[in-house]
């Protein structure tokens, strides 16, 4: 059985710090950082993925214009978003993240089930499918209002949202909330049936939304991208957004799969070099920060080889002795 909670190659240990100090030496974090982009463009493309024609079509499409009707004029970005990422130098503040998210998300699904031969539309499927299954067991209060917290372009906003609206008559309603005004217009621009509320431009952290409006609050693929203190933060915001009974459902990678843990040195240390925060994540509890912010006990699945589903409820009120 494997009892290991973390990955050697994350936090305090050797083997972390000499791959923190690869990544620390100027020459050596370029050529790394190049290498990530390529091993992401190649597999990609391999498995049938336009990533160039995705991205032309984007930057051909004119929607660069729309970007004033996204943007809230009162951000000002965090230190921590401001940071290069996934070797992009303005990290998710630039077209080319955007115009590439898509491609990179049906990339990631890819890397899953490595070995099954999947096309990239159905290990994507599969993917989205193992976080609503962990959602259909555990989230038993009527989910009526969504909101998707680090949406992206807003591909887990939409298959969540039709996850939800297929399996009940009345409307639902589901919004997606991003930091980067980039990847909402692509977000918006991909909604061509309008079929999300809203998409909103905010600090997931401080989202200046009225309390208790949620019945479900999701952070798909967003934590191991923060410094836990945001993380942190995060919590306690969507606490204040939920309904009582309603649920927080994050999912991520897991530390604990062996998957994770075994990773080649040459993709642990392409995937360190161009997400910033991974010591803060993989030895994050996560289900202890949910509990100190005011969550029921957490429930975690890991809902397929790589990711784990973290589930939490808001209380609902105590009734006193006379049953009010
Ligand atoms: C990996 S992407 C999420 C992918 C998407 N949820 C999916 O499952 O396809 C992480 C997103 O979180 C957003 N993000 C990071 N920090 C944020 C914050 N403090 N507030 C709002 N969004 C944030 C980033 O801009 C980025 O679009």
């Amino acid at each position: 059985m494997n009892t290991k909670i973390k990955p050697d190659w994350a936090g305090e240990g050797l083997l972390s710090k000499f791959v923190n100090f690869l990544i620390q030496t100027k020459p050596i974090y370029n050529l790394m950082k190049h290498q990530a982009r390529q091993v992401l463009i190649k597999t990609a493309e391999k498995k049938d993925i336009p990533w160039r024609k995705n991205y032309e079509e984007l930057e051909a499409s004119g929607i660069k214009q729309q970007l004033s009707t996204v943007v809230n004029s009162n951000i000002v970005y965090p230190d921590y978003y401001k940071v290069p990422f996934h070797a992009y130098p303005e990290g998710n503040l630039c077209w080319q993240a955007a115009f590439e998210a898509k491609s990179a998300t049906y990339s990631m699904a890819l890397r899953v089930w490595p070995k099954e031969n999947l096309t990239w539309l159905a290990a994507h499927e599969r993917l989205r499918g193992s976080f609503h299954n962990v959602l259909a067991t555990y989230v038993t209060q009527p989910v009526h209002d969504i909101l998707d917290i680090g949406c992206s372009v807003g591909i887990s906003t939409q298959t969540l949202h039709r996850y939800y609206q297929k399996n009940q008559a009345s409307p639902i309603c589901t919004v997606g909330l991003d930091l980067s005004p980039y990847m909402l217009t692509v977000a918006k621009s991909l909604d061509t049936n309008g079929e999300i509320c809203k998409w909103i431009h905010a600090q997931a952290e401080n989202t200046g939304e009225p309390s208790n409006t949620f019945d479900l609050v999701t952070l798909q693929f967003v934590i191991h991208e923060l410094p836990r203190n945001i993380s942190k933060e995060i919590f306690a915001e969507a606490l204040r957004l939920l309904r009582p009974g309603g649920c927080i459902a994050i999912v991520d990678n897991n530390p604990k799969s062996p998957v994770i843990q075994n990773l080649p040195p040459i993709l642990f240390t392409l995937m360190k070099s161009t997400e910033p925060w991974s010591d803060d994540y993989y030895s994050f509890d996560i289900e202890t920060a949910l509990e100190d912010v005011g969550f029921e006990k957490a429930i975690t699945i890991a809902s397929d080889p790589r990711h784990r589903t973290i589930i939490s409820q808001k209380p609902l009120p105590r009734l006193n002795k006379t049953g009010v």
